[in-house]
């Protein structure tokens, strides 16, 4: 199975303070050098965290696919063509959220989204809908010409954390259920949100039918609690 490493919140980090670290593209250099297959950025409407000038320089610079997370609107779009990821993964995006609450409403937005999406089909960049693991949302995602799927594992990590076993249980079957109708109709299956090393273990019982999880908020917070000792330790050297 391969790892999306998403690097949003390297840059949440750096716009507490509007400054210049951490950097986004050292980020992405490491998480290429740790062997990720692909590097997942969100360009948020409101650009919170990931801006317009970090996806350009990761685009250019790190040499691994980059997987663009955008809501579908003209704006990202046009930031989308012009940068040319190898992937774009439409998300619904409001601005009061977290983040990403939900999957992306594609049944009742299919005309809007067959023709939102043409642009990028003409440039051979690959379209991903990130749904929740709804069977009409995977039917409707095929119709409107997706090449790709990502199922949303939100609800199904906060089950775990939760300890809200038979709710875990449902929501793995849903993931089961949408993801091999979703290989049936012929869609690449990816998914992500809430993934941890707690409970990673139950999406790998997925593997034959996932080929990719997009994982951000866990591995970033690990990153920082693992390199807190050396980065405490390289200042004392240099106090003293
Ligand atoms: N996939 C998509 C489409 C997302 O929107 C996000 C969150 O930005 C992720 C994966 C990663 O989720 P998390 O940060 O919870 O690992």
């Amino acid at each position: 199975m391969r790892l999306g490493v998403n690097i949003d919140h390297v840059a949440t980090i750096r716009e507490a303070r509007k400054t210049f670290e951490p950097s986004v593209l050292e980020a992405a250099f490491i998480a290429k050098r740790a062997g990720a297959h692909q590097i997942t950025m969100h360009l948020r409407e409101d650009r919170r965290h990931i801006k317009d000038e970090d996806v350009r320089l990761v685009r250019t610079l790190v040499e691994i696919p980059l997987n663009l997370e955008m809501a579908p609107t003209e704006e990202i779009k046009a930031i989308a063509l012009e940068v040319k990821p190898q992937r774009v993964t439409l998300v619904p995006e409001k601005r009061q959220e977290i983040t990403t609450e939900g999957g992306l409403d594609i049944l009742s937005n299919i005309d809007y989204l067959k023709s939102y999406i043409k642009d990028f089909k003409e440039n051979q960049i690959e379209v991903s809908f990130f749904i929740d693991p709804d069977l009409e949302q995977v039917e409707a995602s095929k119709f409107a010409g997706a090449d790709a799927i990502e199922l949303h594992t939100g609800r199904f990590a906060e089950s775990f954390h939760k300890r809200d076993f038979r709710l875990l249980e449902e929501e793995k079957d849903r993931l089961r259920k949408a993801a091999t109708l979703a290989r049936e109709l012929g869609l690449n299956v990816y998914a992500g949100h809430g993934i941890t090393y707690q409970n990673i273990h139950l999406v790998l019982d997925l593997k034959e039918l996932i080929e990719e999880l997009n994982i951000g908020h866990s591995i970033i917070s690990n990153a920082v609690l693992f390199g807190l000792e050396e980065a405490v330790k390289k200042m004392l050297d240099i106090i003293s």
